[in-house]
């Protein structure tokens, strides 16, 4: 019988290379900086590894605002370095994801400068959205951009172009057969270099719809798609169902191309994964269709509160709805783009919830740093470069708490990421988060990560679904318990302030904090805690 292929319940690590490790003294992280941690990737029991762009780039976005797609920045490295990394990382069994950006391209891209100098009516404006000005000069509608500001900028011929993101982000025609082209030579480039699968950014976004057309709420519609802004649930939901530049139906036609390319590499199991946020939720499925792209990112843990009820909705819809088109879900508690889960919801909830995530049947994400425990960096606002901070006057923090970089070692901040400057500083509180002092540490949080991805793998992978345990002290009927079984494991949660008992059958095999203790033939689930028990 044909074995699964490798990323259907694959544990996959989010590097954000910038913040890793930096192997050059410039104070950012660096290739060659992530290749010479591999060793420690791999101790942590992942499958792959998911790299957040690292090409040729200003910068303006974190490495999404990409000038060269097929180059690496200097900052980070050469493709000799990319290279080494991919061999390094497959020598230990770790697969590689790139991170694709075909939404946009930045300014700097030699498209969009060429588009700049050919004029208006040129063919290479057809690339991106070009447009006139309306007659009284305003620009061609009135969208607003995800990162604050209007969706349009004026070039010095009074021509606009659409930019959904940053304005040195300009977004891609993807009507215009040479773009699609384009990204095509890109996919293949990477994957003749060695990589398994990829990570594709603003999948949703790529095709337009009514770009001539004005939107009834645009600053509405803004903050409906900002997860950063409090809004009634139901005016969200409608705002988010009138969205007209994502989740078009045009999108599938791309990844279907897309998917007989991979397909076309055979044994190599190449595989990729949608970034899509799409509203109503069942929309995210047509993305993994048979036809299309193997995962789609499940956004719903990276705000959802610790609450039994909002855990069991959240999980309960993400495994029926997935099972409609015969997929998995995927789980992730924090990325570069959310605050870390710590910070979000607490730290003996963020190790509970962990566990209790990596017992579920589906791929799991686990964004660098995470497996430390740490918190989002405290920063200054004279510090922060994300261009969600500098298109809002400061009003909108931005994402950069979230990427400060990693802390490896030592006593004094910055703890061995860099001989050089940080490009965002490590506060001196992070002391015993680092590597070394966790790994020091068997009740550390980077000791519960690996014991679990262990057991994971042992046990879980490839067990099959899971069944509710519904008994009057464990299930989603109680407010402090949450409990399933899957294979031979029995998963225990309990999101309350004290210790609950339950009946749970079974040896333990790891708790995410505090002791499990055994009463009157019952276990004793300590406080804002996960364990495992094998039956
Ligand atoms: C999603 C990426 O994760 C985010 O970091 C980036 O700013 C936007 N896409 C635009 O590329």
């Amino acid at each position: 019988m044909k074995s699964a292929p490798w990323w259907k319940e694959a544990t996959i690590y989010q590097i954000y290379p910038r913040s890793f490790f930096d192997s050059n003294g410039d104070g950012e992280g660096d290739l060659p900086g992530v290749t010479s941690q591999l060793d420690y990737v791999k101790n942590l029991g992942v499958d792959a590894i998911w790299l957040s762009p690292f090409y040729t780039s200003p910068n303006k976005d974190g490495g999404y605002d990409v000038a060269n797609p097929r180059d690496v920045d200097p900052r980070f490295g050469n493709l000799d370095d990319a290279k080494e990394l991919i061999a390094q990382a497959h020598k230990r069994n770790l697969r590689v994801i790139a991170d694709i950006v075909p939404n946009h391209f930045s300014d700097q891209h030699e498209w969009f400068q060429a588009a700049l100098k050919a004029g208006r009516g040129s063919k290479e404006r057809e690339r991106f959205h070009f447009y006139d000005a309306n007659e009284d000069g305003t620009p061609p509608n009135n969208w607003i951009s995800l990162f604050g500001g209007p969706s349009w900028t004026q070039v010095a011929d009074g021509q606009f172009y659409l930019h959904l993101f940053d304005s040195s982000q300009p977004d891609l025609n993807w009507e215009n057969p040479e773009v699609n082209a384009d990204f095509e030579k890109t996919l293949r480039f990477w994957i003749d270099l060695g990589v398994d699968g990829f990570r594709i950014d603003v999948a949703h976004g790529l095709v337009k719809e009514d770009v001539l057309t004005n939107h009834p709420d645009p600053q509405g519609l803004s903050n409906a798609l900002r997860l950063d802004v409090a809004m009634d649930s139901e005016v969200r939901n409608a705002l988010l169902l009138t969205v007209p530049y994502f989740d078009r139906q045009g999108v599938h036609e791309i990844y279907r191309k897309w998917r007989k390319l991979f397909d076309s590499y055979g044994e190599r199991e190449i595989m990729a994964v949608a970034e899509a946020w799409v509203h109503p939720p069942v929309n995210a499925t047509r993305y993994v269709r048979a036809d299309e792209l193997h995962q789609v990112f499940n956004f719903d843990l990276l705000t959802a509160e610790f609450d039994s009820k909002v855990l069991f909705d959240v999980v309960e819809r993400s495994i029926s709805l997935n099972a409609t088109v015969n997929a998995l879900p995927t789980w992730a508690l924090s990325n570069h783009d959310s605050p870390r889960v710590a910070s979000r919801i607490g730290e003996e909830q963020a190790r509970a919830l962990a566990l209790f995530v990596f017992g579920l049947p589906g791929s799991a994400y686990v964004f660098a740093g995470q497996e430390l425990g740490l918190p989002d960096g405290q920063l200054q606002d004279s510090d922060r470069q994300d261009p969600t901070f500098l298109r809002t006057n400061g009003q909108i923090k931005g994402r950069d708490g979230a990427r400060v970089p990693l802390p490896w070692s030592g006593n004094t901040t910055p703890f061995g990421f860099s001989t050089g400057k940080p490009w965002l500083p490590i506060s001196q509180s992070w002391k015993d988060l680092t590597v070394e002092s966790e790994l020091a540490d068997p009740k550390s949080s980077l000791h519960l990560y690996r014991n679990a991805l262990e057991l994971r793998k042992e046990f879980l992978v490839g067990a099959g679904g899971i069944t509710w345990l519904e008994s009057s002290q464990h299930g989603h009927k109680s407010d402090s318990l949450l409990s399933y079984s899957r294979g031979a494991i029995t998963v225990v949660m309990n999101l309350s302030d004290s210790a609950v008992e339950c009946d749970a059958d079974g040896r333990l095999l790891i708790v995410s904090g505090g002791t499990v203790d055994a009463r009157d033939g019952k276990k004793v689930i300590p406080a804002r805690s996960t364990a495992w028990f094998l039956t």
